[in-house]
């Protein structure tokens, strides 16, 4: 490997592994894990070591297990083959290191076949606070513990078989105009849906209101914020919210749902595959998340 990629590191925004393998138009990669400089590991410890007390407080339990069984290094990036070695026996997930963004159909995809579109880069490490793209702390710290648990991987899974669903529902229409504003809706439904359950999900606990949503467990300040400023609105969570509520992603959530449980969130993307095939998410509220070309070109390709 050149000396000149090395020095660099897997650093967001500054990782040249990472961008030539996205020039090739190579999607799935492998973590390369010699090329983490040592400021990459010591973002990891920071932010491991800052937020790990705000997960025995704020966290779900089904998470703080995860943790325990993951056994993640608190002071080193972890190498993703010794995270699926653990984690494949439990549920059969796998992480699967990606160069970039994965487009919702093959993102979904990847869910229903157990797989989590990983990132291996991680945040510059004077950059701790907010970043708006996934890096590997968000992924493996905040989403992947969660895949140790059979019901809210179940959860993963029946999402993916609702982007079949929307494959199967609009694959048929021949009016390219209308097949296109079809698919454009439900995968705002669907990734509001995600938004607001995966990433910023909340949960009744013993311990009150507790956090299950990646986005809240990967963030030191947020997840504090979610759990206890007086300011955030938290509402049992209704499909009619999670479909048509939009989402500012550049500042802390001002409204947040809650689940009662896994099996809870398990029935509501049931009810979400029905609505899907009722026609009921072909008409959302506008607004964003914007969906992107390539998005809406995989649900396409998939037909
Ligand atoms: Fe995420």
């Amino acid at each position: 490997m050149p000396q000149t990629i090395s020095a660099t590191g897997l650093t967001t925004g500054h990782a040249p592994f990472v961008e030539e393998a996205r020039s090739r138009g190579e999607l799935y990669i492998s973590q390369a894990y010699d090329l983490y400089s040592e400021e990459n590991h010591e973002a990891w410890r920071k932010l491991y070591q800052r937020i790990r007390p705000r997960w025995e407080q704020y966290a779900n339990e089904h998470f703080l297990h995860g943790i325990e069984v993951l056994g993640l290094p608190p002071d080193r990036i972890p190498h993703l083959t010794d995270v699926n070695q653990r984690l494949q026996p439990l549920t059969g997930f796998q992480t699967k290191p990606v160069s970039g963004y994965v487009p919702g159909f093959l993102f979904f995809d990847c869910l229903r076949r157990r797989e989590f579109p990983t990132t291996i880069t991680i945040r510059p490490v004077d950059q701790m606070d907010y970043l708006p793209e996934p890096d590997i702390f968000h992924d493996v710290a905040g989403h992947v513990p969660m895949h140790t648990g059979k019901a809210f991987a179940d959860v993963l899974v029946r999402f993916g078989d609702c982007a079949h669903t929307a494959v199967e529902m609009t694959g048929m229409i021949a009016d390219h105009a209308e097949r296109t504003r079809r698919l454009t809706n439900i995968i705002k439904a669907m990734s509001r849906f995600f938004w607001f359950t995966v990433e910023f999900g909340l949960m009744k606990g013993r311990r009150g209101t507790v956090a299950y949503g990646s986005g809240l467990l990967s963030s030191y300040g947020e997840l504090r914020n979610a759990i206890e400023s007086p300011e955030v609105q938290r509402y049992p969570a209704q499909l009619e919210w999670l479909i048509n509520q939009v989402a500012e992603i550049d500042r802390y959530q001002p409204l947040l749902f809650t689940v009662d449980s896994f099996d809870h969130l398990f029935n509501l993307v049931g009810q979400l595959e029905q609505w899907m095939r009722e026609g009921k998410l072909n008409n959302v509220a506008p607004g964003p998340p914007e969906i992107r070309e390539n998005d809406l070109r995989s649900f396409m390709d998939a037909a």
